[in-house]
């Protein structure tokens, strides 16, 4: 695992790095999209190197992690809107490009297994774009969830619905009891893992990430067992770190 400590601007450049390197040596790449605050510089980046330097999205596909479960359709806080917003609208990724988990079909069990089968038609995934909670979550496996885990129904624990109240007018309430989540074993199956950590309310998951035992308590640390995994992180984030 490499970990890189560095301002949060730089780590930004650096994973628009990862993602450039493989979208310009692959243009059918494949790539995984994180939501959240931690990714929001990067698309940034990537927004810019498409406008400037011809950076092109037309034959990339890409999946994001997870998803609520019954948000309606427009509600801006659906992850889906929520990329289309921040990333997907502001490149030229084809119409159905991006996909991610419906949180609102009517069989969502059959909705999992549906995306991981597109996750594996389209060949799986060549850069994964991570976060990480307070908890140790990455997607939406709280801890306690199994190493081997693919996409699933999740109950959110009370921690990641308080933290992502400021999302919903920092109502708690407002903020639903359920996720469709890729599974750990899903997001290790990507071919190289950027996760971002920024300030200090990260430092304790990302000492347990990178110094701590694999352990579905903290289940970020599955990480140390991949093969290509990058920890981005900033002073604040690694202040936990020995
Ligand atoms: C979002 C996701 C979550 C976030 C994590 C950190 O798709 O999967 O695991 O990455 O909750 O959230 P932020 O970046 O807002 O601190």
């Amino acid at each position: 695992m490499e970990v890189v400590i560095a301002p949060a601007e730089r780590l930004a450049v650096l994973a628009a790095d990862a993602i450039e390197a493989v979208v310009r040596s692959r243009p059918r790449a494949v790539l995984g999209l994180a939501t959240g605050s931690s990714p929001l510089k990067v698309y940034d980046e990537l927004a810019r190197r498409h406008r400037e330097d011809g950076l092109s999205f037309a034959r990339v596909k890409a999946f994001t992690l997870d998803e609520y479960v019954g948000l309606p359709a427009e509600h801006p806080e659906r992850y889906r809107n929520v990329i289309e917003t921040e990333i997907a609208s502001r490149v030229d990724f084809a119409e159905g490009a991006v996909q991610g988990p419906d949180g609102n079909a009517a069989d969502l069990v059959a909705a999992c297994a549906a995306y991981e089968e597109s996750i594996a038609a389209a060949g799986g995934v060549d850069v994964q774009i991570l976060g990480i909670g307070t908890d140790g979550h990455i997607a939406f496996n709280e801890p306690g969830s199994s190493l081997a885990s693919r996409t699933r129904i999740k109950t959110l624990t009370a921690q990641t619905r308080v933290d992502n109240a400021r999302f919903f007018g920092d109502d708690v309430d407002r903020v639903p009891r359920h996720c469709l989540t890729q599974g750990l074993a899903t997001i290790m199956s990507a071919r190289h893992l950027v996760l971002l950590a920024t300030g200090r309310g990260k430092a304790e998951a990302v000492h347990q990430l990178v110094e701590g035992p694999v352990s579905a308590l903290w289940p970020a640390t599955i990480m140390q067992m991949h093969p290509h995994a990058t920890v981005l992180v900033d002073d604040a984030a690694a202040s936990r770190l020995q």
